[in-house]
């Protein structure tokens, strides 16, 4: 933890573990240490990062006073898995919000985080730390896979609790806009104000949730509820199986090696932080196509 302190002070990147996955860390008021985030992740420059900060008060550092209802937010989730988009300071480099008056701001509850975040008293920019487009990190096993070679330190605490990233939403008067559905499931937002899902022309306003994203090198093909999938009309492909819990003899017809279940008592807490690491494992086999089954949206389902 020392060592990644000293790092960031000079102007380095780190991947650090958060509660969601693991991030890659600069210094949120250093472009040229923001700059190295984005050639690590080959991030289009365009595409905006969070910025995660010491404390909750140091949120008056990096935006603008939020309104009631955010601050109401900001008391009752953080720290924890829930990111406000604010109106920025200008003291914010706009390399960190890609040009925009706008910025993304969490607290990380995580100990290890909070501890290094804390020692370094500034605000961290902090994308998932994995190359664009790819599956995100829940191990620093992960991170190596991604990033190995690329940056000088990964900081491991194990696996991450959420195994999902934060929920990203912006306050509109008394509405609560979900940008991107995470580890904290809508339902705990409804007593805040008028909760709804952003339709799909919010790609605009949080630009990572793009068609393309968390994405396995190998062809995934998302099932909706109750589509059949016979793997005997595929026969000439290696195919692998991504479900919530096992049913009924419904993947008999599936190469048993190929079959991952997200949890086994079809808990959705647990399914959430066996995802990214049973895609990757999935991705990892060479098939020709992996299927994953719909799990029902609702609490985190959403987000998974
Ligand atoms: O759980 C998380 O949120 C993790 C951990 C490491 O904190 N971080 C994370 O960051 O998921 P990243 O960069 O992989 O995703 C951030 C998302 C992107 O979709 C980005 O486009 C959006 O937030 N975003 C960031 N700043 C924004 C802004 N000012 N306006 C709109 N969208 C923004
Ligand atoms: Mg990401």
């Amino acid at each position: 933890m020392a060592r990644a302190v000293a790092l960031l002070r000079a102007g380095e990147v780190v991947a650090l573990p958060t509660e969601t996955v693991y991030g890659l860390a600069a210094d949120a008021l250093s472009p040229a240490a923001v700059a190295r985030i984005f050639a690590v992740k080959e991030r289009p420059r365009h595409d905006p990062l969070i910025v995660h900060l010491p404390t909750a008060a140091a949120v008056e550092e990096v935006a603008t006073v939020p309104s009631e209802i955010e601050r109401r937010l900001i008391e009752d989730f953080w720290p924890g898995p829930l990111t406000l988009l604010l109106t920025k300071h200008e003291r914010v480099p706009f390399l960190v919000t890609a040009g925009r008056e706008t910025i993304a701001v969490r607290c990380s509850a995580h100990p290890v985080f909070q501890k290094i975040i804390r020692d370094f008293g500034r605000p961290l920019a902090a994308p998932s730390a994995n190359r664009f487009g790819r599956i995100s990190p829940t191990t620093a096993q992960h991170v190596a896979e991604e990033l190995g070679g690329r940056i000088p330190l990964i900081v491991d605490a194990g696996r991450t609790d959420h195994g999902i990233e934060s929920t990203i939403v912006r306050v509109v008067g008394k509405n609560i806009e979900i940008l991107r559905p995470g580890a904290l499931a809508e339902e705990a937002l409804e007593p805040y104000g008028m909760v709804q899902r952003a339709s799909r022309p919010s790609a605009v306003i949080a630009p990572g949730q793009l068609d393309s994203h968390y994405s396995p090198q190998t062809k995934l093909l998302i099932l909706e509820q109750d589509t059949l999938f016979d793997p005997a009309d595929h026969f000439e492909q290696r195919i692998g199986l991504l479900q919530l819990q096992p049913t009924a003899g419904g993947e008999n017809a599936f190469p048993p090696a190929c079959v991952r279940y997200l949890s086994g008592k079809g808990d959705l807490r647990e399914a959430a932080s066996n995802l990214f690491g049973a895609l990757r494992e999935l991705d990892g086999f060479g098939l020709d196509l992996i299927v994953a089954r719909f799990v029902p949206e609702q609490g985190i389902g959403l987000a998974i």
